[in-house]
């Protein structure tokens, strides 16, 4: 048996998707999940026997590890709605703090010289761990 933690990515689109391919590509057994289970299974096919699609709270519930790959403000909401069953976990965060601006692009929406890595961990449930990674060092942005 593998003594690996379990890790599990929720959001497959450009960032979830290219994370949990490289993932596969190591030999590494996953979890993927996303709000659309059509776009789960679609990519669990294509990248073979080591992803295993699962609906969000299951694929929480098996991890250890959760690279959470959804945007700053669905990130927030996702913290809320599944507080109790995050604790214990890993939660590997890649956004930026941005949102979709009112004349086309993305604005930032946290202070200035904030960060999202320094944003999300005031807003983490109980006993969950965040892990900045696999995005950009945004204070520019
Ligand atoms: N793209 C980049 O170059 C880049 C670089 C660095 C960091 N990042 C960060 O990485 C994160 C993801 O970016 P992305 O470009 O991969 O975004 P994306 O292509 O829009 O993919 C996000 C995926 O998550 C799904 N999703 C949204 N809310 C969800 C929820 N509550 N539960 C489960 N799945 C949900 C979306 O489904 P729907 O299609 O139904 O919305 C979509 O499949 C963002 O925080 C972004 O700031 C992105």
């Amino acid at each position: 048996m593998s003594t690996k933690s379990k890790v599990a990515v929720i959001g497959l689109g450009n960032i979830g998707s290219a994370v949990a391919a490289n993932l596969v590509k190591g030999n590494r057994p996953i979890i993927v999940a996303d709000r659309t289970l059509a776009k789960t299974e679609a990519l669990a096919q294509k990248l073979g026997a080591l992803a295993q699609p699962a609906d969000i709270a299951a694929a929480i519930k098996d991890a250890d590890i959760i690279v959470l790959a959804i945007y700053f403000n669905p990130i927030q909401e996702f913290l809320k709605q599944y507080a109790s069953e995050l604790a214990g976990k890993v939660i590997v965060n890649p956004s930026n703090p941005i949102a979709p601006a009112e004349n086309g692009g993305f604005k930032k929406i946290v202070g200035e010289d904030e960060s999202s890595g320094q944003f999300l961990p005031t807003q983490l449930p109980q006993g969950v761990k965040l892990a900045k990674a696999l995005g950009t060092w945004e204070p520019h942005l």
